[in-house]
């Protein structure tokens, strides 16, 4: 192996920069020269390479976002897009593919996996929703992020007595939104995993006023079927009866963005490296992750034929504490 290539897909995550520079200079540590792919798979599949060096990936680590880029690209999905992108992997001669994202971009490096090119991914997403890994790079920046906002709201809400829907990020997966919850002090959580009534979270309102309380927040994620969007609406239809308004905050894209927190940068970094070094040892088709408090491989295969589940005792605690 003397030639490896890296790139960052899907949605960026804080940490991402400090994976690029853990495999650039990990790589060329070992004496590989690594290129690196710009804007994800939509630059494998057009051929957006450049060679990187040890000093083109200085002063990144404390970065937000991704200096290589990312995408979302749908060609890539097919067997058409993923053979140009094998052409242009043979075009440059590069040995191996280091792919940092998310749930999407691992069923990426899958798909190239399959077709015998050797690919090690790296386990980011904001989202924590790749199934064999505790956590991912980003998460921590991200909940920081939402609990950040979250403090602050519950400030102004308290002045007011007023309650609060904060939306955080979170497609299908709601460990941002519980795990916000529980370190935000939240009356109650709302995630795409447990189906609510929004008659429930008018109660928990409620209640949170009879025990006294000056403010009411809840917690809500993006994919919940009554997102807050939908809460919304339904308080807003009913808002005589259920007797109080509320105000609604989407964090949207703020959660993405930022410099990582050290656990994000200390993560990216042993995760970056490890994906080189077992590229090196020839133990592809895998995705480097945090697995019960180390750095370990989980089969690609593995990866996206399960999904990761929430720890549901996690939801009670949060109930138990509102
Ligand atoms: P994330 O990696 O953050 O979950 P996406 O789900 O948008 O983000 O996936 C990122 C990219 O990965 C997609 O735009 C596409 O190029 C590629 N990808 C997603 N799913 C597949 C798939 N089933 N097969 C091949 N490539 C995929
Ligand atoms: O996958 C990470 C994520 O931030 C999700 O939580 C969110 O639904 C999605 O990306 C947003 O994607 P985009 O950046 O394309 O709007």
């Amino acid at each position: 192996m003397k030639r490896i290539g890296v790139l960052t897909s899907g949605g960026d995550a804080p940490g991402m920069n400090a994976a690029v520079r853990a495999v650039v200079r990990t790589g060329i540590h070992y004496g590989l020269e690594v290129f690196g792919i710009y804007q994800g798979y939509e630059g494998l599949i057009t051929g957006k390479l450049v060679p990187l060096g040890t000093r083109d990936v200085g002063g990144i680590l404390q970065r937000g976002g991704t200096i290589l880029g990312s995408a979302r690209c749908e060609e890539f999905k097919t067997e058409h897009g993923q053979q140009k992108a094998l052409r242009i992997l043979n075009q440059y001669d590069i040995d191996g593919l280091v792919v940092i994202g998310g749930n999407g971009s691992q069923r990426g490096s899958f798909a190239l996996s399959k077709m015998g090119y050797p690919v090690v991914g790296v386990s980011s997403t904001i989202d924590n929703d790749l199934y064999g890994a505790d956590v991912t790079i980003g998460v921590d920046t991200a909940l920081n992020i939402a609990l950040e906002a979250i403090d602050r709201l519950k400030t102004t809400a308290s002045s007011h007595q007023r309650a609060f829907l904060v939306e955080v990020m979170g497609r299908e997966h709601g460990y941002l939104a519980l795990m916000a919850g529980i370190s935000g002090g939240a009356e109650a959580v709302v995630i795409p995993e447990v189906e609510i009534d929004p008659e429930e979270i008018g109660t928990v309102i409620h209640e949170a006023y009879e025990k006294g309380k000056g403010h009411a927040l809840v917690v809500v994620a993006e994919g919940a079927t009554y997102n807050a969007t939908r809460l919304m609406e339904y308080f807003k239809q009913h808002e005589e009866r259920l007797g109080f308004s509320l105000r609604s905050t989407i964090l949207g894209h703020v959660q993405r963005g930022g410099n990582p927190v050290a656990s994000d940068r200390i993560l990216a970094t042993r995760l970056g490296a490890a994906a080189v070094e077992n590229m090196i040892n020839n133990n592809v088709g895998v995705m480097t992750a945090m697995r019960k408090g180390d750095i370990s491989t989980i089969s690609l295969d593995e990866v996206v034929a399960n999904k990761k589940v929430i720890d549901l005792e996690l939801f009670r605690l949060a109930k138990i504490l509102d």
